[in-house]
């Protein structure tokens, strides 16, 4: 069997002949949220989706990040015994020198997560440890809202860690910068690996879509149709709590799961449409499409074991009222759901008027604080 490894792709592995010296400074990008219109629920190693994805790059929902980094003096290493009893052996490794603040303040419990992804994107990245790092990082909705960060937090991170690379070796080709921060932030959160560069991405081999693969995330290669253009995702924030259960948690509830590969086959099959629907306008597909995939998702976590339910009453209260608003009035609004209780309220720009009067008379009353967020589709990553 074709064995993967993290270095999948020896495209990415920074080579240092024809360096420049960079001594300090200080890079700092933008990078947005993504909401997934077909699922990204099952990985393998090292964080391989088991099925395609395909996600809506948002707007107003990004976190921003800049990365200071200063030549070490001495490039930390710690020496480690490893090995048994018999046969001990003193390892030298570097170690990476950082430390993370959020909002101004320092976030000890980040510095495990992005230790852990630093170490294992190093292969790829072997200046990082001649560097000491600052990492300063703002989301622009709060921590508490339930909205998950780590698609954009990874994806800034990443893309300032290829700005390093970039001045570093200036002559490293757009495509392959863009590629790479893709390949770093999926090793950082899969999820990341679509809020790099585009307003539809898609990671993950799939059948139809050109050049797709499982080690970054590319653009939706067909013209969409001007239904989607601008479309509209109102964020509902029905529970403003922490996360039950972590996403990797949830992942790795897909191995041995009873309904694993016929999902795996299903979400395959509904790229394939969704795409079609994507390409001819047509929005009632996508609307079924869409529902169903989130349902499906936590289907899938209501059937595996342990078992659980991260819908919340006033989840299924919203989505109730969006059905009988859309069976009433034919308007073309539907929802989609993350692993959470929150729930991505979608619609084309031309209806937004009426879809958002009726989100503020029908639906507001049932998020924690009548809290909510207006966004729209976005075109990926900036630099600032
Ligand atoms: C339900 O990307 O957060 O949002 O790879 O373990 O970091 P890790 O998981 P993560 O999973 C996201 C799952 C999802 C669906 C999706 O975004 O496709």
């Amino acid at each position: 069997m074709h064995k993967i490894t993290i270095l999948n792709g020896n495209e990415f592995i920074y080579k240092s002949n024809n360096s420049k010296i960079l001594e300090d400074g200080s890079f700092t990008w933008k990078a947005p949220s993504n909401i997934a219109l077909v699922k990204y629920w099952g990985k393998r190693e090292y964080q391989l989706p088991e099925n395609p994805s395909i996600s809506f790059t948002l707007s107003n929902c990004f976190t921003e990040t800049t990365l200071e980094f200063k030549k070490s003096q001495k490039p930390a290493e710690v020496s480690e015994l490893y090995g048994d009893n018999d046969f001990k052996q003193t390892l030298t490794r570097k170690e990476s020198v950082f430390e993370i603040f959020l909002d101004g303040k320092r976030k000890l419990e980040f510095e495990e997560k992005v230790g852990l992804f630093i170490k294992r994107i190093s292969q790829l990245v072997s200046f990082i440890y001649d560097y000491d790092l600052v990492i300063n990082t703002h989301n622009s909705f709060p921590h508490s809202s339930g909205i998950a960060s780590s698609a954009s937090g990874m994806a800034a991170l990443a893309l300032c860690i290829m700005s390093m690379e970039k001045a570093l070796n200036p002559s490293i080709p757009e495509e392959l910068f863009y590629k790479k921060a893709s390949f770093l932030a999926r090793l950082g959160s899969g999820s990341a690996a679509r809020s790099i560069k585009g307003e539809l991405v898609v990671w993950g081999e799939h059948r139809e879509i050109i050049a797709s693969s499982d080690l970054y995330g590319v653009e939706f290669p067909h013209k969409v149709h001007d239904n989607f253009k601008n479309y509209q995702d109102t964020i509902l924030l029905v529970d403003e709590g922490e996360k039950q259960v972590s996403s990797t948690v949830g992942h790795n509830l897909m191995y041995g799961h009873p309904f694993a590969k016929k999902r795996f086959e299903q979400a395959n099959e509904n790229l394939s449409k969704i795409s079609t629907a994507l390409k001819n306008g047509d929005l009632k597909s996508f609307i079924n499409i869409v529902e169903s995939e989130a349902l499906t998702l936590h289907a899938m976590m209501m059937t595996s074991n342990p078992y659980f339910i991260l819908m919340k009453p006033n989840t299924l209260e919203i989505m109730n009222k969006i059905w009988q608003f859309r069976n009433e009035t034919n308007a073309n609004i539907c929802f989609t759901l993350d692993a959470g209780a929150n729930v991505h309220v979608l619609y084309p720009e031309k209806e937004k008027e009426t879809i958002n009067n009726f989100i503020i008379s029908e639906l507001i009353k049932y998020c924690e604080n009548k809290n909510y967020i207006n966004d729209r589709i976005g075109f990926g990553a900036k630099q600032i």
